[in-house]
């Protein structure tokens, strides 16, 4: 028995040990944190249950057979984040270069099973050197594994990717299928192929911070929600980041108690909408002085910051918000921006979160560009989303809400549950001046009496009441009591029971 647990001693301080001492160090060097100080940083003060510290690789070519490190590359276990349960795996650069093997990948697969069965988030902090070049394809089946589980636990579990390290070829889309991808700036990086790859094929010259660093990837590709300084930030985030979240698609979102009165009235934002129509504002500051605590989770904003998407609270329950930006392209929706709410407003219902919508928009983005990217297509994307969702949804329209684009943004026609309309709201196939030059073209040559037209039409469509009229706006409410009819609305709303008709599945034009 002693013989035994003296055994037990010594695999367990080589597990913790992973590399040695000297590559940790050169970890440290990098500006990174090491495996296991990662998963303290994230979970709760001695939460973390480690399993599989003794597994090995199996692989007896090259020399692997005298090379072994129990634990094989990375830690993974459960642990909880502010008490809820959560699964981690946290690949270990250390050993040889965090890279995935048979026995690896079958470490990263058991938790993920698990948290399927009880029904917890994945957190996958993501620091490899990719497949492990000695196993060949039993490297590349262990990929696979992990990918099958990846699509199955998608919209059952929230799966987050933290990237703390290189993540390349086929290694990126284990977190490309995760709901969210978080980086730190300058020591992670994501690419298909590499920079060398990329010079002998494309010619092009390009750093690896470039091709696929945080800042890349947060503002240019949008495959990065977030990018944060480092790994210490990356991590307290994201335990902020995880108290928004339900812990599975079999549970109502998370409540916290709050000071903060869901009948608080917010004066200022009676003007907030500048007189002049075409003058932009600050939708955040709408966002802000609604929710909880003015604490509002903004996902993506380096990226189509026409829409701003992220999450809040309002009485202490988490509700999406997907508003449009006036202060970026006039807040209209292109190709960008539809594809990153679709996606949002996608999440939110896989994971019953009420969406709140707030509306600005003067319609789609024109242009050679938009169409020939496709804009019909990814455009499609929101409306789709929203036509699919069930949970509760409520809209706010502060001012524009033109053709197209009001039907998309959660309209009454898309089974939006409370629409409501600000004052200024103004509800239109299009703005008075591009209305006046279609349907009274003949009069374009006088400008008196273009005048006139378009003030009879601002007259008569800039206004929230002909959508009243006819029942597409349930109020008209004033600016300042805002959060007070949300948090109404919401609490109505609570046991919302509405089911979409049976289907494999729909087919999202992707
Ligand atoms: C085995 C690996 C490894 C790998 C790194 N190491 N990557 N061992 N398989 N894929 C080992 C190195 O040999 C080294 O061991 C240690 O990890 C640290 O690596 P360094 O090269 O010294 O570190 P660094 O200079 O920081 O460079 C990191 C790196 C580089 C950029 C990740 O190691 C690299 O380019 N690795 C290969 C990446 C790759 O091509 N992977 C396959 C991608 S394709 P020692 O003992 O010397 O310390 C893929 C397919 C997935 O993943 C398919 C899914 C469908």
């Amino acid at each position: 028995m002693q013989e035994i647990v003296r055994q037990l001693e010594e695999k367990r301080s080589r597990a913790r040990l992973g590399g040695g001492a000297g590559r940790i160090a050169s970890q440290h060097a990098k500006g990174k944190l090491a495996a296991r100080e990662r998963i303290e940083l994230l979970l709760d003060p001695g939460s973390f249950e480690e399993w599989d510290m003794f597994v090995e690789h199996r692989c007896t070519d090259f020399g692997m057979a005298e090379q072994s490190i129990p634990g094989d590359g990375v830690v993974t276990g459960y642990g909880t984040v502010n008490g809820r349960l959560v699964f981690v795996f946290s690949q270990d650069f250390t050993v040889f270069g965090g890279s995935l093997s048979e026995a690896h990948a079958e470490k990263i697969c058991k938790i993920m099973d698990k948290a399927v069965q009880v029904g917890a988030p994945v957190i996958g902090l993501n620091d490899s050197g990719g497949a492990r070049i000695q196993e060949g394809v039993a490297s590349l089946a262990g990929y696979a594994e992990v990918f099958q589980r990846n699509v199955m636990a998608s919209g059952v579990v929230p799966q987050i990717s933290l990237i703390m390290g290189p993540c390349a070829g086929g290694a990126v889309y284990s977190p490309a299928m995760t709901d969210f991808i978080f980086m730190v700036k300058d020591s992670s990086y994501m690419f298909v192929t590499g920079p060398e790859v990329v010079k002998t094929v494309t010619h092009e010259s390009v750093t690896a911070e470039e091709l696929g660093g945080a800042v890349s990837h947060s503002t240019r590709s949008g495959v990065c929600d977030l990018a944060f300084e480092n790994d210490v930030e990356a991590l307290l985030q994201l335990r902020r980041f995880i108290d928004f979240l339900p812990a599975s698609n079999r549970e109502k979102p998370p409540a916290r108690p709050t000071a903060d009165s869901p009948d608080r009235i917010e004066a200022s934002l009676d003007t907030l909408i500048p007189d002049n129509p075409n003058k932009p504002y600050d939708m955040r500051e709408l966002i802000l002085k609604i929710v909880d605590e003015a604490d509002f989770f903004e996902v993506a904003p380096g990226y189509a910051g026409n829409i701003i998407v992220g999450f809040g609270r309002m009485e202490g329950r988490t509700v999406g918000i997907v508003a449009n930006q006036p202060m970026v392209l006039a807040g209209c929706l292109d190709i960008a921006s539809s594809i990153k709410g679709a996606r949002f407003v996608r999440f939110c219902d896989a994971f019953n979160i009420p969406i709140v919508t707030l509306v600005d928009v003067p319609g789609f983005l024109p242009g050679t560009a938009q169409e020939y990217g496709g804009i019909i297509k990814h455009g499609a994307k929101l409306l789709y989303a929203y036509a699919e969702c069930t949970v509760p949804k409520i809209t706010i329209i502060t001012r524009k809400a033109y053709g197209g684009a009001y039907d998309v943004m959660s309209s009454k026609h898309l089974r939006g549950d409370v629409n409501f309309a600000w004052p200024t709201a103004e509800i239109a196939v299009m703005g008075p001046k591009g209305a006046v030059e279609i349907i009274f073209r003949s009069d374009i040559g006088d400008a008196a009496k273009t005048a006139l037209r378009t003030e009879e039409y601002r007259q008569k469509f800039a206004n929230p009441f002909i959508a009243g009229h006819r029942g597409f706006i349930d109020d008209v409410i004033m600016p300042r009591t805002t959060r007070q009819r949300v948090c109404r609305s919401l609490a109505m709303l609570k046991d919302k029971d509405v089911k979409n008709p049976w289907r494999k599945h729909g087919n999202i034009p992707l």
